[in-house]
């Protein structure tokens, strides 16, 4: 990564590029990028033999239903008057959030963005 060698001089455009650079954001998949962030988090409780709460999140089918009427981010931002998810665990990282707020503003694609 030759850039950080060569940014120290300009720390204020150097800090939002190392954010970036940390969090790939470029090519967000529903196969590639959103189902291993709920199989670390999520799938626990809501694959679709589970379904916790009536949600499925394994299925595109289910997903399709929070990432469209807005429960999926309202959860995992934690924002208020939403059930905050992970259920009793940490709070998803910002580069996760990030991914998952892209794929849904993108228009949630079955897997690639278009
Ligand atoms: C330990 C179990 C558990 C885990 C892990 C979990 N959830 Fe949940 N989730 C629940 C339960 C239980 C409910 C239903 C809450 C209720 O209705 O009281 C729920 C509800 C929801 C809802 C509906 C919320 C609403 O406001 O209607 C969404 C969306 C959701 N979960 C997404 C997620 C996502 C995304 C993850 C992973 C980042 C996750 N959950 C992880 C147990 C879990």
């Amino acid at each position: 990564m030759v850039f950080f060698a060569y940014s120290y001089d300009n720390e204020q455009d150097l800090y939002p590029s190392i954010q970036y650079q940390g969090c790939n954001t470029t090519h967000v998949t529903r196969s590639g990028t959103i189902i291993p962030i709920f199989h670390d988090h999520c799938l626990a409780c809501h694959s679709t033999a589970i379904s916790q709460g009536g949600v499925d999140l394994e299925s595109y089918t289910g997903v399709s239903v929070v990432a469209g009427n807005g429960r999926l981010f309202g959860g995992v931002n934690w924002s208020s008057g939403f059930f905050i998810m992970p259920y009793v665990r940490d709070k998803l990282s910002d580069c996760n959030l990030k991914k998952i707020l892209i794929w849904i503003q993108s228009g949630f694609s079955e897997n690639l963005l278009s």
